[in-house]
């Protein structure tokens, strides 16, 4: 295989797959490979990458990371779990992907780690210092107990925070203190604790602010987000205007929430274990810090000459002695009052306005530096490892970066002398470990020249001659000592230090240089000059507190105050100095640097693309600036001195091995081999490459570009062939597949066919079969009939000849019997003809009588004996006889039935009581009188006479008529009176007794006529079958004045057989009843004559009655 080489738009073109950070890299992920290698690369490099959103770029195993200022989504769960036990180049330059590493070798190779953070304000070193700490607890164990050490880990920032930092000119979240975190672990890699050490808190910035800067978060987060109930607690007022100490021209700002930030922090407080008493003493303190600042003095002049000072308004002494509970005489006494305690001698001066007002800020400066110390002591506690186990330590440390500002004083100073340390720490450890690994592998390297500080370190820390040892050495001189003092000795000791500027000095370099105040020194700093008012240096290195304050404070009753002075205490009086604040930081600064060269460094170099903390601006001079500073050039080149690339050898074999056919697709022997054989077979030049002891290392960027084209093309290829085999081989499993199916197909179509034929076949055989049964069945079934009807003609025949047979053996039967019987009567005769020959003589005169006789009796025996049982029921109606048997009985056989008749009605009327008798007597009277007389007659016989249809006797309304009869009533009954007058009818009561006949009133019961019996003489009435009767009066008698009666009745048969009894049996007399269709009435005078015609059928079965005139009255009987 040969060298091609080609061109970057190719390059970029091809780099598709994300593997590695060389795929889809934006400009150079590793500065290493940059070609060529100088500062404008560099740079457009950064910001190509800073424009497509990659902020972290390495060199080599250092992270650059430039502040975006904006929240880009890089840091999601989802890339945690990407950059998760991923090899350091593996993927795209990541912070994440250092934290990765460094816990991973702490875990697996149990090497302690350092993460140090470096860049200047506002870089992003806090930030990036979280997004390692919550890196490494995402990746780390887990379960409820660790969980926990983590939160706590976790949840102490937002409290060092909020204490500890500050909004500056250059970042508005600015740490004002430097802060190193010992994580540790268990040999599992779990969190146990942590150990925080924190370096100089700028606590003058309690007292006074620069120009847009603001006082620590703390301050402004309580006015903001305490409640009105607890800012009255801590005597606070919510107006920030209120507080001399709080700069009010940035009080507030932008983006950032102190209220919601206040609730952060009380809950990060109470998640890392603070007791409610603890925070409730924290902010107390904060308060009474806030309002010692609003203690103003004014001057008094005592007689002696003196000047005094005075607390011009007492209140605020007063709320600030009840909130710390000092006695307020004993605070007072201390602003005005100064004591020197010298060789058992006490001398008390009284302070002048100004040292009343230096003490009073002092005090507040010490009490708010102390606090945030016991505050990082009591967190501490809190986070320590519980168990004494040995433990893994990942340090993380976030400094304040370097800083310039307009005045710059001796906190300034102190921060860049640590910016100094760590450079060179930096410097030696990064160049340390370069060199080390040359050794180990066995690869020779040539020096590269850069810039060592420690010339820088040198002039500040020398124990003889350095800044920090003149300050000392002034603070400690006894004599009067100023800040101008201190420079002029600096003057003489530093002045022919390169590094090192004053006007004063006697060097005459910068004589001259106006731009060089007097009262300042200037100091070239390894990223930049810096000039140092000299002005505060001796008072803040002494950082002196009058003893009266802080025996005031230990009086206090409160008891977090008590407690941050110790030295207070009268009892524990101790006349030595307390060391200065130089000489404590320079020996804290030593201790940490040692503590990072026991450890492996990992480096993230924060960046700061511009000045204005805004996005998406790359300000190029700026970048420079802290590229050169940083030697981040020099670092590359030093990376590169050597070689530019270095790897493994088996992640090598693994990513090139298919450029050359002996390695691919496997290679059996050892890596080495295998990276020999490849280098070998692709030609690259000897000088290219040399071989370590685990690692090739490439002498150039090219080389490596060149090979990563080699396999982007070999990628290409391979891509091809797998797609060529793919294709092939999908179609030719297409094909098989079709053909299979075509098969499967034409066999499942086969068979149908031969379904259906087999179907066909089928259906015709059965057809066919059908009909040959069908044709075998009807053969049978003729032969059968045939059969049948053979058989029943034999049948026939048989009977035929069988009733033949019969019929003639009946004939000579009967013909054998008519014979015997001939012969019998033959012979009968002949024996009656021979008896009677031989008897004749003996009986010839009466025998032909006495048998004539006996004949005669036996028949008639046989006759009744018969009849006996022959004789019909005795029903009287039975109409039923048996017939005559012989002739001659029929005259007897009549008078037999007759006899029989009489006898059963005998029988029957046997039975009946008086009663029945009485009515059958009446029945047969009326039997006698109108038996086919007239026609209404048939109709009554079966009707019972019941006599009394009215029930006089019972009926209330009748009570006067039964009263006027005394006598028995045989009829009573309603009947129907006609009027001569017109033939209309009018209701009466028939009333017949023993002795009369009576008609009264139907409604009333009156009785309209009584005629006696006697003077009845005729009832009339018609054939036909109506109710109409006349009852006839004797002429003359009393009742006949009105004339006869003309009444009609339904009962009409019973009436005049009754009428006609009663007059029988009372008068002797038979009724005279006359049965014509025409008779005469006597009415009065008149005599008219009733005549009953067929009349039409007009008014149903009622006859009606019409005077015709006169002498006519005409009755229409239908
Ligand atoms: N990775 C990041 N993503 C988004 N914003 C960031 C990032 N890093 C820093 N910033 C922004 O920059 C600001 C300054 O960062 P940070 O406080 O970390 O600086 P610093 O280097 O710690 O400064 P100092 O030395 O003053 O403490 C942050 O408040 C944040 O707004
Ligand atoms: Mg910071």
């Amino acid at each position: 295989m040969k060298w091609r080489i080609l061109t970057s738009e190719e390059k970029m073109a091809k780099m598709e797959v994300k593997t590695s950070l060389l795929d889809n890299m934006i400009g150079v992920g590793d500065m290493v490979l940059l070609e060529p290698l100088d500062e404008d690369s560099f740079i457009n490099n950064l910001k190509k990458r800073y424009d497509h959103n990659e902020v972290y770029t390495y060199i080599g195993s250092v992270v650059i990371s430039i502040n975006p200022y904006r929240s880009l989504p890089i840091y999601t769960p989802e890339k945690v779990e990407e950059y998760r036990n991923r090899n350091f180049y593996e993927l795209s330059p990541h912070i994440f992907a250092l934290s990765d590493e460094a816990y991973r070798s702490l875990r697996d190779q149990d090497k302690d780690q350092c993460i140090l953070i470096t860049g200047e304000s506002g870089a992003g070193k806090t930030e990036a210092s979280k997004l390692v700490m919550s890196y490494v607890a995402a990746v780390c164990g887990k379960g409820a107990e660790v969980n926990q050490v983590k939160e706590q880990l976790l949840q102490s920032n937002p409290v060092l925070e909020a204490f500890g930092n500050a909004k500056t000119v250059r970042n508005d979240n600015s740490s004002r203190f430097g802060k190193y975190m010992d994580i540790e672990f268990d040999f599992k890699g779990d969190p146990l604790g942590g150990v925080i050490s924190n370096y100089l808190l700028e606590k003058s910035r309690v007292v006074k602010q620069p120009r847009g800067e603001r006082n620590f978060h703390i301050f402004y987060q309580i006015l903001s987000g305490a409640s009105e109930d607890f800012l009255c607690k801590l005597k606070l007022e919510r107006d920030f205007s209120r507080y001399n100490y709080l700069g009010l021209d940035s009080a507030k700002v932008n983006g950032v929430d102190d209220a919601a930030n206040f609730r952060t922090v009380r809950n990060a407080m109470q998640i890392v274990g603070f007791m409610d008493h603890e925070t409730q003493s924290v902010f107390e303190v904060v308060a009474a810090v806030l309002k010692l600042g609003n203690i103003e003095f004014k001057p008094e002049s005592r007689v002696n000459g003196l000047d005094e000072s005075k607390i011009k308004d007492k209140n605020e002494l007063k709320e600030i002695c009840e909130l710390t509970g000092i006695d307020q005489s004993v605070l007072e006494r201390a602003f005005s009052f100064r004591t020197v305690e010298a060789k058992q001698e006490k001398v008390s001066t009284t302070l002048n306005v100004a040292q009343a007002y230096y003490a009073r800020d002092a005090l507040a400066k010490n009490l708010y530096s102390r606090l945030f110390s016991w505050l990082v002591t009591r967190i501490n506690e809190s986070i320590k490892a519980q168990t004494k186990v040995r433990k893994k330590v990942m340090g993380v440390l976030d400094i304040y970066g370097f800083e310039i500002f307009e005045d710059n004083s001796f906190e300034q100073f102190i921060i860049n002398y640590c910016n100094e340390k760590l450079q060179q720490i930096f410097i030696e450890l990064t160049l340390k470990e370069e060199q080390e690994e040359y050794i180990r592998e066995g690869i020779e390297w040539t020096h590269i020249e850069y810039f060592n500080n420690a010339i820088i370190c040198d002039l500040i820390e020398n124990n003889q001659t350095g800044i920090l040892a003149m300050l000392d050495e002034e603070c400690l001189r006894p004599g009067t000592v100023t800040d101008d003092t201190f420079l002029e000795k600096l003057n003489q000791v530093c002045a022919t230090h390169q590094h090192f500027e004053s006007r004063m000095s006697k060097c005459s370099r910068f004589l001259n240089d106006t731009s060089l105040p007097h009262s300042c020194f200037r100091i070239q700093h390894y990223a930049g000059k810096v000039m140092y008012q000299v002005e505060g240096f001796v008072d803040k290195n002494n950082d002196l507190l009058y003893r009266d304050l802080s025996q005031a404070m230990w009086k206090a009753s409160h008891s977090l105050i008590k407690a941050l002075f110790p030295e207070g205490n009268p009892t524990k009086i101790n006349l030595k100095r307390p060391p200065t604040a130089g000489s404590q930081f320079k020996a804290s600064v030593a201790t940490l640097m040692k503590n990072l060269q026991t450890k492996n460094p990992n480096y993230i170099r924060c960046i700061k693309p511009n000045d204005k903390k805004a996005a998406h601006i790359f300000n190029d001079a700026l970048v420079c600036h802290q590229i050169r500073y940083l030697g981040l050039l020099e670092n590359v080149r030093v990376r590169r001195a050597g070689y530019a690339f270095r790897q493994a050898y088996e992640p090598c074999l693994e990513r090139y091995k298919m450029l050359c056919k002996q390695t691919w697709p496997h290679w059996r022997g050892p890596a080495r081999a295998g990276v020999e054989v490849l280098f070998n077979e692709l030609e690259i030049p000897e000088e290219e490459f040399s071989f370590g002891r685990s690692k090739i290392f490439i002498r150039n960027p090219r080389t490596l570009f060149k090979l990563e084209d080699l396999r982007k093309q070999r990628l290409e290829d391979l891509a091809t062939l797998i797609e060529k085999i793919y294709r092939g081989w999908k179609c030719r499993t297409r094909f098989l597949l079709m053909k299979k199916s075509q098969i499967v197909i034409a066999s499942w179509y086969r068979r149908y066919a031969q379904q259906k034929k087999y179907q066909k076949i089928k259906n015709s055989a059965v057809i066919v079969q059908s009909y040959i049964r069908g044709w075998k069945a009807r053969k049978l079934l003729r032969e059968l009939k045939h059969q049948k009807r053979c058989n029943e003609a034999a049948t026939i025949i048989a009977a035929y000849w069988h009733g033949t047979q019969a019929r003639r053996e009946l004939k000579r039967l009967k013909e054998e019997a008519r014979r015997k019987h001939a012969v019998a009567v033959i012979w009968a005769y002949w024996l009656g003809l021979k008896v009677r020959r031989e008897y004749r003589k003996f009986f010839r005169a009466n025998a032909g009588r006495k048998i004539y006789e006996f004949t005669l009796q036996r028949l008639m025996q046989k006759y009744f004996l018969e009849m006996k049982n022959k004789v019909p029921s005795l029903s009287p109606i039975d109409k039923n006889w048996p017939a005559r048997p012989y002739l001659f009985l029929d005259s007897t056989h009549k008078e037999l039935k007759r006899i029989f008749h009489l006898w059963r009605c005998k029988k029957y009327r046997d039975q009946f009581t008086d009663q029945q008798k009485l009515i059958y007597e009446e029945k047969l009277e009326a039997s006698e009188l109108f038996k086919d007389k007239k026609a209404l007659y048939p109709a009554s016989v079966g009707q019972p006479f019941q006599g009394a249809y009215l029930e006089i006797s019972k009926n209330p309304k009748y009570k006067k008529l039964k009263d006027a009869v005394d006598e028995k009533i045989i009829i009573a009954e309603v009947v129907n009176k006609i009027n001569r007058a017109n033939g209309k009818a009018t209701s009466r009561i028939f009333l017949l007794t023993k002795n009369n006949v009576l008609l009264a009133d139907q409604k009333s019961g009156n009785i309209k006529s009584e005629v006696p019996l006697g003077d009845v003489t005729k009832v009339s009435m018609s054939s036909q079958n109506d109710g109409f009767f006349a009852v006839h009066l004797k002429e003359g008698s009393g009742a006949a004045g009105k004339g006869d009666f003309l009444l009609s009745s339904d009962h009409l048969i019973e009436m005049a057989t009754k009428l006609y009894r009663t007059t029988l049996s009372q008068t002797k007399q038979k009724l005279n009843i006359e049965i014509s269709d025409e008779f005469l009435v006597q009415f009065r005078q008149d005599k008219v004559c009733v005549k009953f015609i067929q009349g039409s059928q007009k008014n149903g079965n009622i006859p009606t009655c019409k005077r015709k005139n006169n002498r006519l009255l005409e009755v229409a009987v239908p």
